[in-house]
């Protein structure tokens, strides 16, 4: 059966101090209960945020990580670089690579490709800009990024990939999709994903919403049977809040 997931996607955001803080708030609050809690922090509270890390139910994941295995790659952290300090997820496609670093279909795929050698969990984002919804394409276009990023990977790798669909109009602006936006794209995705691999892989798919999503509306969202969870921006980085949406389901 898939896993319920909601992760935390800190971004730029908490210095180590505070990330700390948070981590140590949230690791104290969450219950094993099944649900999958994930912080996704940035590179350098990995390791800290690890030592906290006591509950069964509480993982941690990284933003992004190189294209490349290792070597002069100034700046860049690997997949072993990750895997090492103890994560099991990584944030693969946000919008804001897809955008402000220029990250295509064939690097994502690549990245999904080494993560999985190195036996992290890919979060992979897809979802439109709002030019594309209001074209009507955006199904094209989630199909596209889902089909380029993922689709050549055998069904063994796939069963190992959560896919979180994060319409790029919905980040951060407060503007979430409705219920009905959001359970229409997921059905979408799943049946898209049953189409290549088949009816069993599709069912074990867990696919994540994210934009926006904070304890008013998680509980309508997450209400949805193609819905199985989310990736959280801004309200993750407040316990309470982060806490409230893991407490939706
Ligand atoms: P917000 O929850 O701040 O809209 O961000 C969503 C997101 O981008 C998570 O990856």
């Amino acid at each position: 059966m898939r896993k319920k997931i909601v992760a935390g996607n800190w971004k730029m955001n908490k210095t180590l101090q505070e990330g700390i803080e948070l981590a140590r708030t949230v690791n104290r609050q969450v219950e094993d209960n099944g649900i999958v809690v994930v912080l996704c922090t940035p590179f350098i509270h990995l390791t800290e945020v690890r030592n906290i890390i006591t509950k069964d139910s509480l993982f941690l994941g990284a933003q992004n990580c190189a294209s490349e295995t290792s070597g002069a790659f100034t700046g860049e952290v690997s997949v072993d670089m990750i895997k090492s300090t103890g994560a099991d997820y990584v944030i693969i496609g946000h919008s804001e690579r897809r955008s402000y670093y220029n990250e295509d279909d064939a690097l994502l795929n690549k990245k999904v490709k080494l993560a999985l050698a190195a036996e992290l969990t890919p979060i992979f984002c897809c979802g439109e800009v709002l030019a594309e919804r209001q074209a009507g394409n955006h199904m094209r276009v989630v199909k596209t990024q889902i089909e380029k990023g993922l689709f050549d990977l055998s069904i063994d790798d796939f069963s190992k990939v959560v896919i979180a669909y994060e319409p790029v109009w919905a980040i951060g602006t407060g503007v979430n999709a409705t219920s009905d936006q959001a359970q229409e794209m997921h059905k979408a995705i799943r049946e898209l994903v049953a189409e290549k691999y088949g009816n069993l892989a599709a069912d074990n798919t867990s696919i994540l919403y994210g934009g926006s999503c904070k304890p008013s509306n998680a509980k309508e969202l997450f209400a949805n049977p193609d819905v199985d969870g989310g990736l959280i921006g801004g309200a993750s980085l407040n316990a309470a809040d982060f806490m409230g949406i893991v407490s939706a389901f």
